[in-house]
């Protein structure tokens, strides 16, 4: 099995990045092959709508540090997306990055019963956190990326978020939470 792991903060000992690192932890325990990417440390740019990727290409026409991510990204069973919440969404560098799947997109999309340029029956796991409390809020992030990453031919999508975490390393005092993330690493790995 192979997984991609995407770290969208910016921040040392980040609460979503420790709980993406235990979510891998386990998952390397049980077999998998891991590539995790910082997300932060890239340089790249967010898509452009050059539309070369519908008209000329078959991948994004950016050559940056990007592209090697958008080709793991393609090879992976499970895809890893771990961000902060800013401002009600993902960081902006994870946002970049899934602006540039559009890539992985057929020209014909709109009509195409079969739009996507991945293999189906990949895995998705979002891992969120958040300094606000309520869980009600932004509770919607995970449903809108998982209508998109299902439309792409994900099968199944689990979600490992945390509220209530907001100074780095916050998430080492929520026990339930990593152990969650174990858990869910056990789902994906076992079948
Ligand atoms: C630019 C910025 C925007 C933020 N926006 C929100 C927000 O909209 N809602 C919220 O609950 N927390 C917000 N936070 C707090 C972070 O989500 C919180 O600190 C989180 O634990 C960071 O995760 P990380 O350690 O993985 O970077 C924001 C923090 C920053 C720096």
């Amino acid at each position: 099995m192979n997984i991609v792991c995407l770290l969208g903060s910016p921040r040392k000992k980040s609460n979503s990045s420790t709980l993406a690192k235990r979510f891998v932890a386990t998952a390397k325990k049980l077999g998998a092959k891991v590539k995790t990417y910082t997300l932060n440390d890239l340089k790249y740019r967010g898509c452009q709508a050059c539309m070369a990727c519908k008209k000329k290409l078959e991948k994004c026409a950016l050559k940056d540090e990007l592209a090697e991510v958008l080709e793991a990204v393609q090879e992976s069973d499970v895809l890893v997306m771990a961000s902060p919440v800013y401002f009600g969404d993902v960081s902006s560098q994870l946002k970049a990055c899934i602006d540039r799947m559009y890539s992985f997109l057929k020209p014909d999309y709109v009509t195409n019963p079969s739009p996507v340029r991945l293999a189906p029956g990949k895995k998705l796991v979002m891992v969120l956190t958040q300094g606000n409390p309520d869980e009600q809020a932004f509770s919607d992030i995970f449903s809108r990326y998982d209508y998109f990453m299902k439309w792409y031919g994900f099968k199944e999508s689990h979600l490992i978020r945390a509220c209530g975490v907001r100074e780095a390393g916050d998430i080492e005092t929520r026990q339930d939470i990593l152990t969650l993330a174990e858990e869910i690493a056990r789902q994906v790995c076992s079948n």
